[in-house]
């Protein structure tokens, strides 16, 4: 697919993302204090930067484990249909469970995984995002957490590619194609 030329306008810095996962992570310590064993689920792959930041900021007995779900390809449509491309490793019943998702768009996405999750008996399951666009909902969804609201844009950065490029880029920024 020819790629049309873009350029990347900052729209969270890297400190803004840092300072907003400190506090929510204070919300997190407190819902889950006490508990035996929390798993943090990674929806793969945009999370990557965002889970690696929040699972340093808890102090709390935690595993790590990834749920990966189709999604865009590579175009900047959502597709519908979600499918689970690769499904968690460990067991989730009787445990408590946070999923950590990059964005949340039409919402499809983390319904479907929700759901699926929820059908497995875990004995909390929260869920956060680092972004929400909540003017592109098509089924309702509400995260426990999210990092900021942000408007209807294309973004990058932070983990979140466009055509799995800019996954590196340590702040969020905005697509602007430039022809
Ligand atoms: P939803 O199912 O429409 O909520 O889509 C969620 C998924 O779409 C996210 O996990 C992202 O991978 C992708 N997505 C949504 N908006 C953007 C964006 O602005 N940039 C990059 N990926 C996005
Ligand atoms: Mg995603």
């Amino acid at each position: 697919m020819p790629r049309r030329p873009y350029v990347i306008e900052e729209m969270i810095s890297a400190k803004a993302i840092a300072a907003r996962i400190e506090a929510l992570c204070r919300e997190i310590q407190a819902e889950f204090e006490g508990t035996d064993k929390l798993v943090v689920v990674g929806l793969l792959r945009g999370s990557f930067v965002f889970i690696a930041d929040l699972v340093r900021e808890l102090d709390l007995p935690i595993e790590v484990d990834f749920i990966e779900a189709s999604s865009y390809g590579d175009a900047t449509e959502s597709s519908r249909e979600v499918r689970i491309l690769k499904d968690l490793r460990g067991a989730i019943e009787g445990r408590d469970v946070l999923v950590v998702e990059d964005i949340i768009d039409t919402g499809h996405t983390l319904s479907h995984v929700t759901r699926l999750l929820q059908s497995r008996n875990p004995a909390r399951l929260k869920t956060i995002a680092l972004l929400n666009k909540p003017s592109r909902r098509e089924v309702e969804f509400s995260a426990d957490w999210i990092g900021f609201d942000i408007p209807d844009e294309f973004v990058v950065g932070y983990g979140i590619d466009f055509a799995q490029r800019n996954r590196n880029l340590p702040h969020i920024g905005k697509v602007r194609f430039i022809e």
